[in-house]
Parts: C-alpha cells; sequence; structure tokens
C-alpha cells in the first residue's frame, strides 16, 4: 500500500505532518502528507507502491510523538452505495492475507464519533465477508496484522492493516481508563495512561511495584500522588498547595512545602520522578537532567507543556538537547520516549528511564 493513515488528537494535525514528513525522509522514503484542520488524522501520501507498508514496518510508532496510531492504506474510499459498503472495502483488502483482528473506527471528532454506533454494526457483516475472502482468520489472533477500516466522513474510509507488532493495542490508539472517584483530580488519569503507555504490562510487577519510593514535583492536590500510592509506593510530593487530605491520611504520603525547581532528596532510595509543574518545557527539562546527572532517580516521567506554534520542532529539539546532555556527563544507558497521550491537551508526556545493565535496581 502506498500511504499511511496517522490518528492524532484534533488541533494537532500540522505537527503530526511535520513529524511524519521528517521521520519518512530519513528512512529515505519520499511523499508529502495531506491535512485539514481538527479532521483528527493526518495521510502521508508515498510515491512508491510499498511506502505505506514500509513505513507501517520500519517506523516505529512508539518513536512518533504526535501519532497514537497508524495503518498503512490505499487511497480514500469515496461514494461508498449506502446498499454495499461491504463489497468495496473486501475489495481494498484483498491484498491483505489472514489478519488477527478487525477495527472499524473513527477519527476522534465529535462529528466522526457520531458514526461509532454505525461502525460497530457495519463490523458485523464486513468480518463476514473479510473471513470468507481469506483477508480475516476466523478467530482472533494477537500475533497477526490488524485490519483497521477509517469512516472519516458518511460514504468514506480509509482502510489498511496495521502490525501487531507495531501499533496500538486499543481501538482508535485510545486506551479506555476508568476515571476512580476518590481520586483528587482528573489529571490523575495522565499518569495512569502514561504508566501503561511506557511500561510493559507485564514489567509493571517490578518497575511499578509496591514498596518503590517515589517523588512527586508540583504535586497538588495530588492526582498523579494518588497513581503512585494506590500502586504501593512511597511518595515525597512537592508542593506549596494543599494536599488531598484522603491521601495523606494513607501514611504513604510526606508532603514539603517547597520550590519544586530547589528541592533535594535527602536518601538516594528514589526509584520514580515525576512532574508535572506547569513551567517551560526547556525548564522542566533542565531540571530532569539535574537530577538523572545527579543519579537521583531511575526512571522518571514528566509533562512538556507545549508552545502555541512549531510544536513538534521544539519538542524535538528539547529530547535531541536532552539526549546528548546525558550523553555529555556519561550516561550511555537511556531509554528516553515521549507521547503526545490522549489525557495530554497541550503538553506531551516524556519517559526517562536511567536502565541499568541488570537487574532493575
Ligand atoms: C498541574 S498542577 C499538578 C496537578 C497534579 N499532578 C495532580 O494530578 O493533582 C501543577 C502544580 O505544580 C505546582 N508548582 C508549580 N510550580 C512549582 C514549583 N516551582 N515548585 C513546586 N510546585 C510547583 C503548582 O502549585 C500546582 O499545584
Amino acid at each position: 500500500m502506498k500511504n499511511l493513515f496517522l490518528y492524532c488528537r484534533a488541533g494537532y494535525e500540522k505537527d503530526c505532518a511535520a513529524e511524519i514528513q521528517q521521520r519518512a525522509g530519513e528512512l529515505g522514503i519520499g511523499g508529502f502528507v495531506k491535512a485539514n484542520n481538527d479532521d483528527a488524522f493526518v495521510v502521508f501520501q508515498g510515491f512508491a507502491d510499498d511506502d505505506g507498508d514500509r513505513l507501517a514496518k520500519d517506523l516505529p510508532l512508539d518513536s512518533l510523538v504526535f501519532a497514537r496510531q497508524m495503518f498503512a492504506c490505499g487511497d480514500l474510499i469515496s461514494d461508498l452505495p449506502p446498499e454495499d459498503r461491504v463489497s468495496p472495502i473486501s475489495a481494498a483488502l484483498a491484498g491483505v492475507e489472514r489478519a488477527g483482528e478487525l477495527r472499524v473506527e473513527t477519527p476522534d471528532t465529535n462529528e466522526a464519533k457520531e458514526l461509532s454506533a454505525f461502525c460497530r454494526k457495519f463490523t458485523v457483516p464486513l468480518r463476514q465477508a473479510l473471513k470468507k475472502q481469506g483477508s480475516l482468520l476466523d478467530k482472533e489472533h494477537a500475533r497477526r496484522p490488524i485490519i483497521h477500516v477509517c469512516f472519516v466522513g458518511s460514504g468514506k474510509a480509509f482502510v489498511g492493516y496495521s502490525l501487531s507488532n507495531n501499533s496500538s493495542p486499543h481501538y482508535m490508539g485510545i486506551p479506555r481508563l476508568k476515571f476512580p472517584s476518590d481520586a483528587p483530580s482528573r489529571s490523575t488519569l495522565k499518569l495512569d495512561e502514561a504508566f501503561i503507555h511506557f511500561i510493559p504490562r507485564e514489567e509493571h510487577e517490578i518497575r511499578l511495584r509496591s514498596g518503590l519510593n517515589a517523588v512527586d514535583l508540583g504535586a497538588c492536590p495530588g492526582g498523579w500522588t494518588y497513581q503512585l500510592v494506590r500502586r504501593g509506593m512511597m511518595v515525597q510530593a512537592i508542593d506549596n498547595g494543599p494536599m488531598n487530605e484522603k491521601l495523606m491520611d494513607s501514611g504513604q504520603v510526606t508532603h514539603h512545602r517547597a520550590d519544586g525547581f530547589k528541592f533535594e532528596p535527602l536518601k538516594r532510595n528514589v526509584y520514580w520522578l515525576v512532574c508535572d509543574m506547569v513551567e517551560k518545557p526547556a525548564r522542566v527539562a533542565e531540571l530532569m537532567e539535574h537530577w538523572a546527572i545527579q543519579g537521583w532517580f531511575k526512571e522518571a516521567i514528566f509533562n512538556l507543556k507545549l508552545p502555541m506554534k512549531s510544536r513538534y520542532k521544539e519538542v524535538s529539539q528539547i529530547l535531541a538537547n536532552m539526549h546528548a546532555i546525558l550523553k555529555e556527563n556519561g550516561i550511555h544507558e537511556f531509554h528516553l520516549a515521549c507521547k503526545h497521550l490522549y489525557h495530554d491537551r497541550d503538553e506531551v508526556t516524556v519517559h526517562l528511564w536511567l536502565r541499568p545493565s541488570s537487574p532493575w535496581i
């Protein structure tokens, strides 16, 4: 397939477009991007017939900041006849063999979401047809490709596939998280999503285990601290504001009324550093670098507030800088990743893991 379809947050199409253009170029793949404001998706149109296939395979989704999900696809199929939308879509997927799952989706916009009920209903006959032509296996299979049909309007869809080892496991790339009724703030979902996104599930038991020590910079009222406490960690919460009382009653939280830019941990026993201070992104990045160079944490999750313009450029510069500064300071073993998560608005979330060879602590 020639093209790559990418889902993003509405309003971030230009950033997603700038990113895919640059990253495809780095892989020697030329093309151009079609993106409209507030569509919540962009399409990279390759020049060669297999450019979309190559990108779906060779460009790690995890390395993209602004894309939630991506799949190789053909050109837009429009004017789908209401009496038979199944046949043209099945025909467009004839080249896909033995996929393990079918997802009929929409972009994440209010207008497109009105098609959700239709998508659910339409999945049933489409699934039957795709099984019949051998594009879809009889039983779901987690390691086979995923077929995506994305309705961008009634009678208009992009269709294609993603590879299960290089795509989001979530429908439309959006994890469905439940807001815990006793959490002190909605921000709690940002850290919950970050843990799910950045830490493989099979490693939660080790890297998010009970008893680890954590520092939360800019903690109040306590939404992020709540996620750490919930996992059984001991938390030093740094903020001049008031912390949620119930969280303090847990006995797992020490509240320091201090400046997060000046606070220093007394003991070298901090595993998690998290930071949600509303500050200039370069200043937050500098603080994280300082903590990393001092060896004050093993893993960090922090937010970078986004500027109004050139957001991709700004984020990539900060990450490249951080990379260089860590290396210059003798830190060679680390993992740095950044994502515009579903629960992020005008910010991105960064994960920095100062990975020891073994074991984790
Ligand atoms: C977006 S809120 C954090 C919300 C929190 N993560 C939650 O889930 O409830 C930002 C917090 O950072 C704190 N903050 C901003 N600058 C700070 C600084 N220099 N030192 C400590 N806290 C700071 C603010 O007081 C505010 O409570």
